[in-house]
Parts: C-alpha cells; sequence; structure tokens
C-alpha cells in the first residue's frame, strides 16, 4: 500500500469505462456495439499510457454487478473480452505490457479463465506498463473474500488477532501487488464509485468527464493528468511550503 510521500505524477490511473451503452443507444445501435468502440479507446489508452508517465493502469471492465444486465449482452461482454486477449495478446507482449486480472473468476467461463491465464503467464517477465483488468471484480467482494482468507488463517494459527492491520488486509487483496491509484478517471458524467477500489482508491484524486468512454480520446485524458498534476495531494497531512 501506498505511504504518504507526496506524488508528483500519476504512477497509477484507473478507469471506470462508462457510456458505452448510452453511446450506442444515441446512435441507434445496439449497446454492445459500444462495448466494441470501448475496446478501441482501451487499446489506445494503453498505447499512450507509458508515454505520459503512468506506470500502473487499472481498467474497470466488467463489475460483480454486471450480470443483472441481459443475457445477451453480458454473452456478449464476454466475448469480447475472449477476443480482445486471443487478438492483442502478441502486442501487448511486443510492448513489454504485464496483465494481470483482478476479480473473482470464478463464475467465468472456462475458456474466459484459461485465456487469462494465458495472457498472465505470457506477460509475466515484461517490464513495461503493468496494465490491470477488472474483470468480475467487486471492491466489497474483493474485501469479503480476503476478509475470508484472513480468518482462514487465524483459524489455522497463521495469525493472530494483533497481527491484523491495514498493511495485511491489502496484502490480502487482488491489488496486493498494485500502488494505490493516484487518480481515477471515470466517463459519462456519473460521479460515483460504484464498488470499483473502495479500499484503494481512498485517497485517489477523482476526475469525472461528460464524455462516453467510447468517444474518449488520448488528448482528453492528457488534460486529465495535466489538471490531476495542479492537484494538492495532502494524505490528510498540512500542504507543504
Ligand atoms: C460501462 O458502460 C462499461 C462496461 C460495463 C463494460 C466496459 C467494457 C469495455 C470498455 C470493453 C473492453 C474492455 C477490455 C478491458 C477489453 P455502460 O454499458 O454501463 O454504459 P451506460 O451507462 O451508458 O449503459
Amino acid at each position: 500500500m501506498q505511504n504518504t510521500d507526496q506524488v508528483t505524477h500519476a504512477d497509477h490511473v484507473a478507469v471506470i469505462m462508462d457510456g458505452n451503452g448510452r453511446w450506442a443507444t444515441a446512435r441507434g445501435l445496439e449497446r454492445l456495439k459500444g462495448h466494441v468502440k470501448g475496446v478501441d479507446r482501451v487499446r489506445d489508452v494503453v498505447r499512450a499510457a507509458p508515454k505520459f508517465g503512468i506506470d500502473f493502469l487499472t481498467v474497470f471492465a466488467f463489475s460483480t454487478e454486471n450480470w443483472k444486465r441481459s443475457e445477451r449482452e453480458v454473452t456478449g461482454l464476454m466475448n469480447l473480452f475472449k477476443r480482445y486477449i486471443r487478438g492483442e495478446a502478441a502486442t501487448l507482449d511486443e510492448d513489454n505490457v504485464r496483465v494481470r486480472f483482478i476479480g473473482d473468476r470464478g463464475p467465468l467461463d472456462r475458456k474466459l479463465r484459461s485465456l487469462m491465464d494465458e495472457l498472465e503467464r505470457l506477460t509475466e517477465t515484461n517490464t513495461g506498463l503493468k496494465l490491470t483488468i477488472a474483470l468480475n471484480y467487486g471492491g466489497r467482494d474483493e474485501i469479503t473474500r480476503a476478509v475470508g482468507r484472513i480468518a482462514k488463517a487465524a483459524k489455522m494459527g497463521m495469525i493472530a488477532p494483533e497481527d491484523v492491520s491495514e498493511q495485511m488486509i491489502s496484502n490480502f487483496l487482488d491489488t496486493s501487488e498494485l500502488p494505490d491509484p493516484d487518480l481515477v478517471i471515470r466517463t459519462s458524467g456519473e460521479c460515483r464509485t460504484s464498488n470499483f477500489l473502495p479500499w484503494q482508491a481512498c485517497y485517489a484524486e477523482y476526475v469525472f468527464t461528460d464524455t462516453a468512454w467510447p468517444d474518449f480520446t488520448v488528448a482528453e485524458m492528457v488534460k486529465i493528468l495535466t489538471q490531476f498534476r495542479a492537484r494538492d495531494r495532502r494524505f490528510g497531512a498540512v500542504a507543504l511550503k
């Protein structure tokens, strides 16, 4: 977990890629077409991130609540994730990107899970951008699973109640190898956090933009990064003169 040193640039940017459905509906298209367009934006942002000092990029691809959508949309999204992994694996590897997934893989289909495992293995030793894809991710679900594992370790006598600390909890989360996000961007006008990294982002800066994810550009990301860098991050302390 990140300490409270002043962070001068956004090491870790996390993105809630919202507005795909509305973007498509507004154009008389089915919602899935918005997600398809959204994949192009993921590609743009992944390619651009290292040029702008971003070492860690985390994107919210599918939440634990997204199962409530129509079967058609859910299946379409799952197929899109498979297509993205198959189509993008070689390029991500060539670009030295290390890909990891967070979230509960249990409910995902076997094919998707094995593609996710393969992509993680393929890119494991890459040293460039650390891309984390949150897939069937929910912050409360992640914390619940972590608490379950902590309770199990306690029951086995591996940890004592007094060992429980913020650091320990962080170590049990899916994000144990990531620094906390510095900046969370949410597209498409909604000003809520929707169960995305609630533990990790408690000191993150948030930027909400009205742009729908399929229309998001690298130029806008740069504008947001500039805005972020002008913010005074105090982490509960007093401003440094
Ligand atoms: C939210 O928009 C977006 C999603 C639930 C899916 C995000 C997925 C992608 C961008 C596809 C590609 C991702 C990867 C990592 C390959 P919404 O559908 O809730 O939009 P709405 O609020 O307008 O309905």
